[in-house]
């Protein structure tokens, strides 16, 4: 800890008057030496943490730019698109040598289009993140991950930055009296949009055997009754009941095909994936139903039968629209900025010895 007091402090021995409350603090609280980070390697200088909370700009790193599409990443993109204050985004490389945060997505490490900085000497301070929106089976390969990250940015609750696909937020009170109208024009009882069928899928037997009881209406890929983007929520809304059907079944990983399919196409939807623990700490009340809820699919298939007559029951389950709103995120940029509101609650050290045993938890 000494010998790294020292390589902070040494090339600032110039900015003496600039250093002197600084050492004060650090005499006082030794624990602040986190704080210091130099921000320019030509000219250095550092900044502390002081007791009010201010803290210095967050830069993030974007290594690559997921599934190679790129941003705009220029100007104060946090804050004017966000409101988020002191987050800079950066995509220039060099900045690995005072980035606060370098995050790497996923999709290009496994495939090998993009490799780990691995021989790069980093700011003490440097946490490397990890970040996917796909399920376990989904993300190859970890092994080779292992020790290297720092933080995680998943869709799990428990992720360094939680990147859930949507979340509720409460209305507020002037949107509270504009009530949305329940969409009651219904002409089919059950929809499903699925493009990839795989038959030893868990949604794919719940389907075969639910269609086989009632009607369901499929559309996707799969069924040749492909929906276009534009048309996909208005026809929802002509359902009683959507499918919102996950293909993994993994803790929290719920998708928006309960965020958006389901919730603003104005279906109830009709859930499998995650546990329903999972979904009822994200979820409004009284908002879904669950197919572990009930003892057989013939019992799911009678209740949805015997809601769908019951208007007033029914309604019942779009009762949450009174006092809460979907906020989905779609923009990597707002995901990234996330990262500025966890900073100062982040563990000072910390590192993930095997990501695959813990995505998978
Ligand atoms: C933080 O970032 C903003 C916007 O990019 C910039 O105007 C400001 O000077 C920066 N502050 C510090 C302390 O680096
Ligand atoms: C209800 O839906 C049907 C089928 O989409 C449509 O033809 C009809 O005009 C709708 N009625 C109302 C009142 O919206
Ligand atoms: C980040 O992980 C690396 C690799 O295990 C480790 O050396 C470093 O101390 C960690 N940094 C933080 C801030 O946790």
């Amino acid at each position: 800890m000494e010998g790294e007091t020292m390589r902070t402090l040494q090339p600032v021995k110039k900015s003496i008057l600039f250093l002197v409350p600084c050492l004060l603090l650090l005499y006082f609280y030794n624990s602040w030496l986190t704080g210091f980070q130099p921000v320019n390697t030509v000219h250095p200088y550092i900044l502390c943490k002081n007791s009010s909370g201010y803290s210095h700009n967050v830069t993030i790193l974007l290594w690559h730019f997921p599934f190679g599409v790129s941003m705009k990443l220029d100007g104060d993109v946090c804050w004017d698109l966000y409101h988020i204050p002191r987050c800079r985004l950066v995509d220039q490389r060099s900045a690995i040598s005072y980035a606060d945060v370098v995050v790497f997505h996923n999709r290009e490490l496994v495939m090998g289009h993009e490799k780990l900085p691995l021989d790069h000497v980093c700011p003490q301070h440097q946490r490397w993140a990890w970040m996917t929106l796909e399920s376990p089976v989904n993300n190859g390969n970890l092994r080779q991950f292992s020790n290297i990250f720092n933080m995680t940015m998943t869709y799990r609750r428990d992720s360094d930055v939680p990147l859930p696909y949507g979340m509720i937020l409460p209305k507020a009170e002037a949107e509270e009296a504009q009530l949305e109208v329940v969409p009651l024009n219904k002409s089919s009882l059950i929809c499903w949009v699925v493009s990839n069928y795989q038959s030893h899928y868990k949604r794919s037997q719940v389907y075969q055997e639910l269609s086989s009881l009632v009607p369901v209406q499929v559309y996707g890929k799969w069924s040749k009754n492909y929906l276009r983007d534009s048309k996909l929520l208005p026809t929802i809304s002509h359902c009683y009941f959507y499918l919102a059907f996950e293909n993994s079944i993994a803790t929290d990983y719920i998708t928006e095909k309960l965020w958006k399919n389901a919730f603003q196409g104005g279906a109830v939807p009709v859930v499998l994936g995650a546990r329903l623990s999972d979904y009822r700490a994200v979820a409004p009340p009284h908002s879904f139903i669950h197919v572990d809820d009930f003892t057989s699919v013939k019992d799911l298939a009678k209740y949805l039968q015997q809601l769908a007559k019951d208007e007033k029951r029914y309604r019942e389950y779009f009762t949450w629209k009174e006092k809460w709103e979907v906020k989905r995120f779609t923009d990597w940029r707002e995901r990234l900025c996330q990262i500025c509101l966890h900073f100062d609650t982040l563990p000072e050290h910390k590192v993930y010895p095997d990501l695959m045993a813990w995505m998978s938890s």
